[in-house]
């Protein structure tokens, strides 16, 4: 055991039209924040894991916290308006002794161990690397409702989480980041904006973000499809 995994959940559930944060929701019977967590603490890679919350949420956070009883430590940190800031705050808190970290959406439920334990793997040899699958419908750039560009597919992925990076290059680019003003919408963004490489690990097409109230029954369903494959 040797990583430490940021989970940003600092979210709302706005755009899933709950009056919540949607990381509550419950899926099968458990918050989605549980599925994540278990899954993150099954990973042997996984030695230490903070939360990014809303201080609103602390009280059902810890009540999962809780429930889950989890044999490694557990901290909440308070997250801020955008992902980014929560992020950035994570960074700030992690331990002195931390070289590496790994970065996951606590929206992504359905992330498996095994691909945790992969990309603390892929956190051994490379600077930077993300989870990310080949995309396989044809992308087009729009402009307004005109088609600007049809980018050549097979150079196409859909990023995911986790992400994963040295400690000091991440902390850097948010660092510049913010004296920049530079606002993105992941992390392996701010070290390609910094100009440093940043690989691919093949992630997981049911590693979904959980946005929708179908991506929450899409969840369901392919949870539903782990457990009958358990048990045959
Ligand atoms: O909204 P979206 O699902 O894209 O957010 C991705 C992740 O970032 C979610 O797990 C959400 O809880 C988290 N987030 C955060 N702080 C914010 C906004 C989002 O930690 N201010």
């Amino acid at each position: 055991m040797s990583c430490h995994l940021l989970i940003p959940a600092a979210g709302s559930g706005k755009r899933m039209g709950a009056d919540r944060n949607k990381l509550l929701l419950p899926l099968l019977g458990k918050p989605i924040l549980q599925w994540t967590l278990e899954a993150a603490i099954a990973s042997e890679a996984i030695a230490w894991i903070g939360v990014m919350a809303q201080p609103a949420d602390y009280k059902d956070f810890q009540a999962i916290f809780n429930n889950i009883e989890p044999p490694k430590p557990i901290r909440l940190i308070q997250g801020g308006t955008t992902r980014q800031a929560s992020v950035f705050n994570g960074l700030l808190t992690l331990p002195p002794d931390c070289s590496h970290v790994l970065i996951h959406d606590g929206a992504r439920c359905l992330a498996t161990p095994d691909l945790f334990d992969r990309c603390d793997v892929a956190l051994q040899k490379m600077q930077g690397f993300i989870a990310a699958v080949p995309v396989k419908d044809t992308i087009k750039v729009v402009d307004g409702l005109t088609i600007i560009d049809t980018p050549n597919r097979d150079q196409l992925w859909a990023a995911q989480t986790p992400q994963g990076f040295q400690a000091d290059l991440i902390k850097n680019a948010h660092l510049t980041a913010q004296e920049l003003g530079w606002e993105v919408t992941d992390d392996a963004a701010l070290l390609e904006k910094v100009g440093l490489a940043v690989q691919i690990v093949m992630g997981e097409e049911t590693n979904l973000k959980v946005t929708t109230h179908q991506d929450l029954a899409i969840a369901e369903f392919i949870l539903k499809q782990r457990q009958i494959q358990i048990d045959e």
